[in-house]
């Protein structure tokens, strides 16, 4: 049994099915045009596969919402992976990992970026026009292992995830000055550019387990909850870096024009804010004299203050579900939980 104070590693719980996991992923994205695989299997391969935080964070929902499980010990669950319903889930996880990988492909051609994850972008590396390609294709691959689900409401909630994909960088790419100095404008951006996918392959979870209606809202705020905490401390953290002082991170945001959760709580402080916003931090010293209202204000505090808000309301949601008796259950919504916490407290 388990005490509160124990940190549980979340990834050891699943580390095997995340391999299996890794190993599918590959298999899902072969294809008889050779350029076409490379180009698919670019962010796939061994150490350029990313954290796998999504898949992982959706097997734990998937063990956590278990039901009709006896008190049996891991090794015994184990063996009960083969089940129906676990593959199922295992096929949630996959068709998650790979949209997020096919908007990052397209996001690197829009972003015009040359590296990601420690290599050179696709895009760069190939040209866009191939990355451009190669997302629609993990797309499509992606579309069929989601079909044969034969399940439309998971159907339905994941392809909304594409809308939302589209619509927040849309929303981040096209809007008026108000819009960028809204906090409402920027949170609902913020939730359909990242925080929709986790809700939703969360909620997709739940809804394989045969949990009712009430169990999976609690898996969807868990995934939008912890998906707009995570983007909250990334929006500090493109300040901070792992430094504590401002203006050590990559400012890679304000460099682009993009108001962030730090500079709209400065806003509500430094209203002349307003015209560097508005400028889109084009004018020399722009960057500078915002970076200065900024380290006046408490726009850091208050934007960490709000993750640590979601991520509590993330904690709650885990702990609404119905009891358990299974210490195997419990350890996996004790890992979610500390996930949520490990998301406000990171550096990097
Ligand atoms: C990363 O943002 C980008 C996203 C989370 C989503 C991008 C969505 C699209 C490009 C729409 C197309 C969607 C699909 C499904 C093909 P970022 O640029 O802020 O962060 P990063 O580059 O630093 O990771
Ligand atoms: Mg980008
Ligand atoms: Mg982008």
């Amino acid at each position: 049994s388990i005490t509160d104070e124990e940190q549980v590693d979340p990834f050891s719980l699943v580390a095997d099915e995340l391999s299996i996991l890794a190993n599918r992923l590959r298999s899902m994205i072969l294809t008889e045009i050779p350029k076409l695989g490379t180009a698919a299997e670019y962010f796939f391969k061994l150490g350029v596969e990313g954290k796998r935080f999504r898949p992982m964070v959706l097997l734990l929902m998937a063990s956590s919402l278990t039901i009709g499980i006896p008190e049996v010990a891991a090794d015994c669950l184990r063996k009960g992976l083969d089940e129906e319903q676990r593959l199922r889930q295992q096929r949630i996880a996959e068709i998650t990992e790979m949209i997020h990988v096919a908007s990052l492909l397209h996001d690197d051609v829009l972003d015009d970026a040359d590296t990601r994850r420690g290599v050179g972008s696709l895009n760069f590396v190939m040209g866009n026009k191939l990355a451009v390609l190669a997302g629609d294709f993990l797309l499509s691959r992606a579309s069929v292992a989601l079909a044969s689900l034969k399940n439309t409401e998971v159907v339905e909630l994941l392809s909304k995830v594409l809308e939302h994909l589209v619509t927040g960088e849309i929303m981040q790419m096209t809007n008026t000055n108000e819009q960028r100095c809204s906090m409402e404008y920027y949170m609902q951006k913020t939730f359909y550019k990242t925080a929709s996918l986790m809700a939703n392959s969360c909620k997709a979870i739940a809804l394989i387990a045969g949990q009712p209606a009430e169990v999976c809202m609690l898996a969807y705020d868990y995934g939008r909850n912890l998906g707009l905490a995570y983007q909250l401390v990334d929006d500090v953290l493109d300040f901070t870096g792992t430094t504590a002082s401002l203006g050590k991170g990559s400012l890679s945001d304000i460099r682009q024009g993009i108001v962030t959760a730090p500079i709209l709580f400065a806003l509500e402080e430094f209203p002349q804010l307003h015209d560097v916003i508005n400028r889109k931090f084009k004018k020399p010293g722009d960057i500078d004299l915002a970076l200065e209202f900024l380290g006046k204000s408490d726009g850091i505090r208050k934007a960490k203050q709000l993750a640590a808000q979601h991520a509590g309301f993330a904690t709650f949601s885990v702990e609404s579900f119905p009891p358990s008796e299974s210490e195997y259950v419990k350890l996996c919504r004790k890992a979610l939980i500390d996930l949520s916490e490990k998301v406000i407290t990171r550096t990097k």
